[in-house]
């Protein structure tokens, strides 16, 4: 009761303002920072690999759709020579396509590369990229293993290139003001944090139809899903993560259905099968996918019980960070509902976040953040919602890499240090898991985990 009459009084006091003012840094800076660029420099010149679903939506498209006044396609690669021409023509570009990676590098001479084909391919493009003369965005995660973190940040210091990881989770609003109040030491010293995430029975179920089932496409969702996560908490945090302790189990999908098939189209058991899938219905993915089977096999619409499956459904983690906070994470990837939970523990108080995204109260059009502080009453902060992807936070990302003399007032920007420190954290889970003891994160590359987080803007 305490708290509702705290909480009343704060939204009437202040309302929803107290939670985006300090929000979207970019507001101000745009117009002034787009024109220079448009007078004084040529287009930045980009070259694309992996045109499936995030290269063509979230990069392709977009990019020529929105950005186009700063950057233009100069070509367009797949392994799969049917997606490669069915990606061109959703982008609406008009550059050169290829299945050769080497040749587009040699033909096209890209200031820019965008990584966005499977995961434990990115440090093939990401170092020959590099090693080509151009600089890189690659999708995140960095990569899936700890070896191949190490060739590039190898091939970052050898070529002098620079390599920029898309997370774009950092950039949701919400997300951005829990960063804020951290910074603001609204809960003194952060001691500890308890983050877990829910993948709901239609998004977690996708990553079982798809590539990602297979820890060696995807490095499990402990690299490929968790990165993100784990990066929200290396950001928030500050510091470097130095020990990881894991469990995981696969409990609901893979060996654990009652019955299965290769897909959903060849399957008998549609009418019973809860996580029956009709692929035809989407245009988009029909084109994409369905129509390009024949070069290379990959079936979209895969069944979630392939006996394949082998990656873990649920995750948890104990992570102790270099300047002594300690996390206590989980990942469930077959819940009723998708979202999150974050609490934040420090010596004057603690922040409470959640999201709950594949439901949310339908009388709400905002996010809260709770911050309570010890002894003394709590405070509401409503932050809106966003209308982009990911919480908003894929436009604020693409504004900030695209439009020049953006500032970074949140730190948001993430290079191969960062991109590696998310995926070590999952890749040190998984090794946890397969010896039942904590793992280290030093003793995985040349990265040594510092108290205080590392940040170069790019
Ligand atoms: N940041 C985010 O929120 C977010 C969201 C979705 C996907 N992603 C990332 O984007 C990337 C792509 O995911 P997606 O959902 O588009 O997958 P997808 O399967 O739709 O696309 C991957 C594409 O890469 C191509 N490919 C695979 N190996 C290749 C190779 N060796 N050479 C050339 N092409 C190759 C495939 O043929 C396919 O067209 C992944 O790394 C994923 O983690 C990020």
């Amino acid at each position: 009761m305490k708290d509702r009459m705290s909480r009343r009084s704060f939204l009437a006091a202040s309302g929803a303002v107290a939670g985006t003012t300090l929000l979207n840094p970019l507001r101000g800076a745009k117009a002034e920072a787009v024109f220079p660029r448009v007078k004084m420099q040529e287009k930045i010149r980009v070259a694309l690999t992996g045109t499936g679903s995030r290269g063509c939506g979230m990069w392709g498209s977009s990019l020529s759709n929105d950005y186009s006044a700063y950057v233009e396609f100069v070509g367009l690669c797949d392994k799969n020579q049917g997606r490669v021409e069915t990606g061109k023509r959703l982008i609406g570009a008009s550059c050169p396509t290829y299945t050769d990676f080497e040749k587009m590098m040699r033909q096209t001479k890209p200031d820019l590369l965008i990584v966005t084909t499977t995961d434990a391919t990115h440090h093939e493009f990401i170092i020959r990229g590099m090693e080509s003369g151009a600089d890189v965005i690659t999708e995140k995660p960095l990569t899936t293993d700890e070896k191949k973190v190490q060739a590039i940040l190898d091939a970052e210091k050898k070529t002098g290139k620079n390599c920029r990881i898309t997370f774009n989770y950092r950039y949701s609003p919400h997300r951005a003001k829990i960063w804020e109040l951290l910074k603001a030491g609204e809960i003194g010293e952060l001691t500890s944090a308890d983050f877990h995430w829910y993948l709901d029975t239609s998004h977690g179920a996708d990553y079982f139809r798809r590539w990602h089932r297979l820890v060696a496409c995807s490095g499990s969702l402990w690299v490929h899903k968790a990165s993100h996560h784990f990066d929200l908490l290396n950001w928030w945090i500050d510091s470097d993560p130095e020990t990881v302790y894991a469990l995981g189990d696969l409990n609901f999908y893979g060996k654990n259905g009652r019955y299965r098939a290769e897909n959903c189209r060849s399957c008998r058991h549609t009418s019973e099968c809860r996580f029956y899938f009709d692929i035809m219905k989407d245009s988009y993915y029909k084109q994409l996918y369905v129509d390009n089977e024949r070069y290379d096999g990959y079936l979209r619409d895969g069944c979630v019980f392939r006996d394949d499956v082998d990656i873990f459904d649920k995750m948890a983690a104990t992570i102790r960070y270099k300047n002594g906070v300690q996390v206590s994470y989980s990942l469930t990837a077959y819940s009723p509902y998708e979202g999150y939970r974050i609490a934040l523990n420090g010596t004057k108080g603690r922040i409470d976040a959640w999201i709950q995204e594949s439901h949310p109260v339908s009388d709400v059009n905002y996010d809260e953040i709770v911050v309570a502080r010890n002894f003394s009453r709590r405070e509401y902060i409503q932050v809106p919602f966003a209308s982009s992807g990911h919480g908003g936070g894929d436009k604020l990302l693409k504004d900030q890499l695209f439009l020049p003399g953006t500032p970074d007032p949140f730190k948001q920007c993430a290079g191969t240090r960062d991109g590696a420190f998310a995926c070590l954290v999952g890749i040190a889970a998984r090794s946890s898991i397969a010896s039942g003891k904590p793992v280290d994160i030093a003793g995985l590359t040349s990265l040594q985990p510092q108290a205080v987080k590392e940040y170069r803007r790019i």
